[in-house]
């Protein structure tokens, strides 16, 4: 067998390993709705009046936070995977100021777009109770809950923010497949910017158990099967003529950078980003097949974002692979 036999086999494997994933997921309760919010959305950014957001026809989409995977099927508990939100939520406001639309695919209760400077819990420390008949926002947090409320809706209402959101791997993948479907169109112009924290081992749904485990039966014996990277179908199926990006998350700086360059060639992605828990806020490390680029937060001041630097880096980057179709 030779390498082109040796790749198709692969391609085969995987193909199939996808395709039991998605047969045997529980169905996406709302899919009809997110279906239609979709094509509403990519046809107002793709109608002649044009993109409502500067750039013509560009759109990204921001996986944002991480997926969980339920134990049970009645959902008491679950195997959950770390991400706050604060990446995908910040780029998202970065791209866009950049003239995109954004479809922000996060997960329930992450950081949101536009909310990074509110305190942690907004209800009870932005509002006092002024009388019975009215709620007043402190003096202090003012100016933040004006621009969260202002900006956040006015960027759905314009229709260049949809956000969609998932808790479980089953409805991640799932919702990710059908934006991908739904922004194939758009070609080169659509970004997909994979930030979220997405579960590599997962139970299948026909073998969960349905109620409850009781703890009384003693230690617990599972196996978990592995969850098939989508970054193959993603980039080769589902929308091939799309910048992908994807994340490189390690504890160990020692591979953080073999493996980044791994998963570019493995998956053909245009871009990895490569980043250290625990310096993540600080600096990310781009990796194309041409460069690698340290993109690092502008610490002469306090409010500065990584994200920033990183956001311009990504379009000056994207606007290059348009223009090759272009030409
Ligand atoms: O949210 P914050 O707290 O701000 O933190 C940001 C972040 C650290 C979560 C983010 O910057 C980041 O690195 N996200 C990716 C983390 C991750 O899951 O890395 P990974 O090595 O497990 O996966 C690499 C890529 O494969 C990811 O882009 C993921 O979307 C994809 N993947 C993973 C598993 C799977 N079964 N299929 C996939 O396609």
């Amino acid at each position: 067998m030779d390498a082109v036999d040796d790749a198709n086999q692969l391609r085969e494997t995987s193909k199939n390993e996808v395709m039991s994933f998605f047969e045997s997921s529980p169905l996406l309760k709302d899919a009809a709705e997110i279906e239609k919010s979709l094509k509403e959305f990519v046809d107002r950014n793709t109608s002649s009046s044009g993109n409502l957001n500067g750039k013509a026809n560009r759109v990204v989409c921001i996986t944002s936070g991480g997926t969980t995977v339920p134990l049970e099927k009645q959902g008491v508990r679950y195997i959950d995977n770390f991400s706050s939100g604060h990446r995908g939520a910040a780029s998202t406001e970065y791209f866009l100021k950049a003239g995109y639309s954004v479809v922000f695919l996060y997960r329930r209760g992450t950081c949101q777009p536009f909310c990074s400077s509110l305190p942690d819990d907004p209800l009870l420390e932005c509002f006092s109770v002024a009388d019975d008949s009215s709620i007043e926002v402190d003096a202090l947090h003012a100016e933040t809950v004006k621009r969260a409320i202002t900006e956040n809706r006015a960027a759905v209402a314009e229709g260049i923010l949809l956000k969609l959101p998932f808790t479980t791997i089953f409805e991640y993948l799932q919702i990710l497949r059908l934006i991908s479907v739904s922004l194939r169109d758009l070609g080169p112009s659509a970004i997909f910017f994979l930030a979220a924290a997405v579960s590599d081992f997962y139970i299948p749904w026909e073998s969960m158990a349905f109620h409850k485990i009781q703890s009384a039966s003693g230690p617990l014996d599972m196996r978990l099967v592995q969850v098939p990277k989508m970054l193959s179908v993603l980039r080769n199926e589902w929308a091939p003529m799309a910048f992908h990006i994807s994340f490189k998350l390690e504890t160990d700086r020692d591979i953080l950078l073999a493996n980044a360059d791994m998963a570019l060639k493995k998956y053909k992605m245009h871009m990895v980003i490569a980043n250290e828990l625990s310096t993540r806020k600080e600096e990310v490390i781009v990796v194309t097949e041409q460069e690698k680029v340290t993109v690092r937060r502008d610490n002469t001041w306090a409010g500065a974002e990584v994200e920033c630097p990183l956001v311009e880096l990504v379009v000056d980057r994207h606007s290059a692979y348009i223009k090759k179709f272009d030409a």
